[in-house]
């Protein structure tokens, strides 16, 4: 991994750009709120992102838009996926992180082997973050990656005196809030 400080508002923006041209027939928007700097690899980033949305194409209501978001505060930034059309076919949601679940086995409408889940999961835990779903009749489907914010001075990181006042080192005593 090559990790190095962004603006995740602007590497999913990029990537956003580039999904809306590989699905011209689907409707995709990016909404963001508030500072989301994280310190991550921004190719993986991508990938976390391009999983939930090619699922939300093969999936979701082919007629609805797809929203995707990022938000963030200093010390907790999120990016999340929604689409509209029938909640995921398994239960519990959740083992769908696992590697091969895939929701309905007999389905043909995904391009997967029902690995995409368990990949964006592996890359949130790799940038110390964590990845939810929340699916249901009417409310569509919505996957949350949530990653620590990465900014300086957030509490993330000790750096200068701080790290002088820990006797240098020491890397863990500021709280992760
Ligand atoms: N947005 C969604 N709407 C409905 N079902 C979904 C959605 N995203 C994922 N799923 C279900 O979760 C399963 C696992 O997804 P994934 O890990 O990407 O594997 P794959 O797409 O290869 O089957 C899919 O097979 C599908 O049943
Ligand atoms: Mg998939």
């Amino acid at each position: 991994m090559r990790k190095a400080t962004l603006d995740l508002h602007a590497v999913v923006s990029e990537a956003v750009n580039e999904l809306v041209l590989a699905f011209p027939e689907r409707s995709l928007r990016h909404e963001r709120a508030g500072h989301a700097v994280v310190e991550a690899d921004a190719d993986r980033l991508v990938q976390v992102l391009g999983n939930p949305v090619g699922n939300a194409v093969s999936y979701g209501a082919p007629d609805r838009p797809i929203t995707i978001s990022t938000s963030g505060e200093t010390a907790r930034v999120e990016l999340a996926v929604h689409n509209e059309g029938p909640p995921i076919p398994a239960n519990p949601v959740a083992r769908l992180f696992e590697p091969m679940v895939r929701g309905d086995p007999q389905s043909t409408g995904g391009r997967g082997v029902g690995l995409g889940l368990y990949i964006v999961r592996e890359i949130a835990r790799a940038h110390g973050g964590t990845v939810h779903v929340r699916s249901g009749v009417g409310e569509g489907t919505r996957f949350v990656v949530v990653l620590p914010g990465g900014e300086v001075g957030s509490g993330m990181r000790v750096t200068g005196w701080m790290r002088e006042l820990a006797g240098g080192g020491c890397g863990d005593w500021v709280s992760r809030g």
